[in-house]
């Protein structure tokens, strides 16, 4: 059921590759819930041509832009401004890919040119996404930002590598520039550390079923959905969270706050 929480909101929409992307149910979410959308990904994404499905659905163009390329993110900033006549209300960053992890280096034999490339397009690049916005002064006062995150960046998961390096990198730009942009802008930015979630980007790491089954497990509410993700994205670009800022905010069904759970000990006592 649709509440109207972003009516007369505009946003762009970071990382929709297919319909299982977190991306990609946020962007519908967004659509139902009153706001005018942008969609973009890298041009190779684009290719792929799913999008297009997704655009027609929630009325709104598609515009490519490799988000490692100042050039292709000035030139997306000022093309959805035009095309909303004004300033953007809320962004959402759902972007992450490791170099590493696709050739299947190990940690502790990671290749440091790979391992650049990994931080810069999953963690620095909400860096260029905000300081592109930030020098177009394209945000409107009390918009919103947020980035998706893994708990991996507080405690180790092996198989997640160098993505763990990555997030703990990403929550501290949304923490480090969260502070500039509330102070210059009432702008908040904020980080969503989601569940695993069966997405293309989730399904490439080593073992992730294995995440799925023991996140499950260890949840008390079982693990969020990538649905139940759009609808936590909604209300952070929505006006009734406006004074949450530099947040990393825990969207797992209560598994960052357990420590064993009874199906796990039954489990491990059989
Ligand atoms: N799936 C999970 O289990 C899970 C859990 C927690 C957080 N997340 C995070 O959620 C976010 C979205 O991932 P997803 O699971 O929906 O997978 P996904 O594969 O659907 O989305 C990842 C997106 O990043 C885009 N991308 C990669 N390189 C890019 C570049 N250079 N420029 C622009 N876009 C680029 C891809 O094209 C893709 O659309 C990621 O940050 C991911 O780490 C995922």
């Amino acid at each position: 059921m649709a509440h109207n929480l972003l009516q007369g909101k505009k946003g762009i929409i970071f990382g929709a590759l297919d319909e299982k992307s977190i991306a990609w149910r946020t962007a519908l979410k967004c659509h139902e819930e009153g706001a005018r959308l942008v969609l973009t990904n890298a041009p190779v994404a684009l290719r792929m041509g799913e999008i297009n499905k997704l655009a027609d659905t929630v009325k709104a163009p598609v515009i490519p832009a490799d988000v490692t390329n100042m050039d292709d993110l000035k030139k997306l900033f000022e093309a959805s401004m035009e095309h909303f006549g004004g300033k953007i209300d809320f962004i959402l960053h759902s972007i992450g890919m490791s170099l590493n992890v696709r050739k299947n280096k190990p940690y502790t034999e990671i290749d440091y040119g790979f391992n650049q490339k990994t931080l810069d397009i999953s963690a620095m690049s909400l860096h260029r996404v905000l300081r592109t916005a930030w020098d177009l002064d394209a945000l409107n006062e009390w918009g919103s930002v947020v980035a998706l995150t893994y708990i991996a960046a507080q405690r180790v998961f092996p198989h997640y590598n160098e993505m763990a390096d990555a997030k703990a990198l990403l929550e501290s730009v949304a923490r480090s520039f969260g502070y500039h942009y509330g102070s210059h802008k009432k702008v908040r930015v904020n980080t969503i550390s989601q569940s695993p979630t069966r997405t293309t980007a989730g399904s490439g790491i080593k073992g992730f079923d294995g995440f799925v089954t023991y996140a499950e497990k260890m949840s008390p509410l079982g693990n969020a959905t990538s649905d139940d993700c759009a609808s936590y994205c909604v209300s952070l670009f929505s006006d009734f969270t406006r004074m949450v800022t530099m947040q990393n905010l825990f969207h797992d069904g209560g598994f960052s706050s357990m420590g064993v759970t009874e199906e796990i000990m039954v489990a491990l006592e059989k």
